[in-house]
């Protein structure tokens, strides 16, 4: 399934990732205050993944369906993270972000993750869409929250190597149609 490839979503513009961005996406990704919250940023960053990952987007939608967007900022279109949209949700639900330390708390992540539950609602004819964050990740838990994603249930996995506590959340597309975009 195509989803849109540009989604204008104030403070943020979501976007496919160009060649360009590869310093950019190093530069923020390469952060393990960033790194460790999340399953699947390497850690170190090192040289070359940057251009790799961007160069398998494209597959990467064909495949599995995963359209990943770089999250810029509307005024002045730097690039400040990253959101992975999946409308078959994987192990770790139907979308994952991360946002670069320097942007934390300008409300990035929430106006990304109110556009990323507007396009799966939008394209697919799902009844809830689900994602999951540590239970200590606070910042994520108010994202979400903010997004009108309840705690369903509670699940210890192993991430990066240890168990943890995981907070799974969803939305049902009625509870979204009463948000009416989360406001
Ligand atoms: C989680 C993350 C994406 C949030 O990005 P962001 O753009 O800063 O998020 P927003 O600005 O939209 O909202 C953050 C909210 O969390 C709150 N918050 C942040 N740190 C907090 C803390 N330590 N305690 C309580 N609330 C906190 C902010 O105040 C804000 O809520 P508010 O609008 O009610 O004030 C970002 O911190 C990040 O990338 N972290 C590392 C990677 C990660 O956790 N990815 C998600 C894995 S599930």
């Amino acid at each position: 399934m195509e989803l849109p490839e540009r989604v204008l979503a104030a403070p943020v513009l979501l976007r496919h990732f160009e060649a360009a961005d590869a310093p950019d996406v190093r530069r923020l990704a390469d952060d393990w205050e960033v790194a460790r919250w999340t399953a699947a940023l390497p850690h170190p960053y090192a040289e070359g993944m940057a251009e790799a990952w961007i160069a398998g987007h494209a597959d990467a939608r064909v495949r599995s369906g995963e359209h990943a967007y770089a999250i810029t900022r509307t005024g002045d279109g730097t690039l400040v993270g990253a959101l992975g949209i999946r409308p078959e949700a994987n192990v770790h639900g139907h979308f994952g972000y991360w946002i670069g330390r320097a942007h934390w708390g300008e409300g990035c992540a929430t106006a990304a993750t109110r556009a990323a539950i507007a396009i799966l609602f939008a394209r697919t004819d799902l009844d809830a869409v689900w994602a999951v964050h540590l239970v200590d990740n606070v910042a994520s838990a108010r994202v979400m929250e903010k997004c009108g994603l309840r705690v369903l249930r509670e699940e210890e996995r192993t991430h990066r190597g240890q168990p943890r506590a995981f907070h799974v959340r969803g939305i049902a597309r009625a509870a979204w149609d009463a948000l009416r975009g989360c406001g």
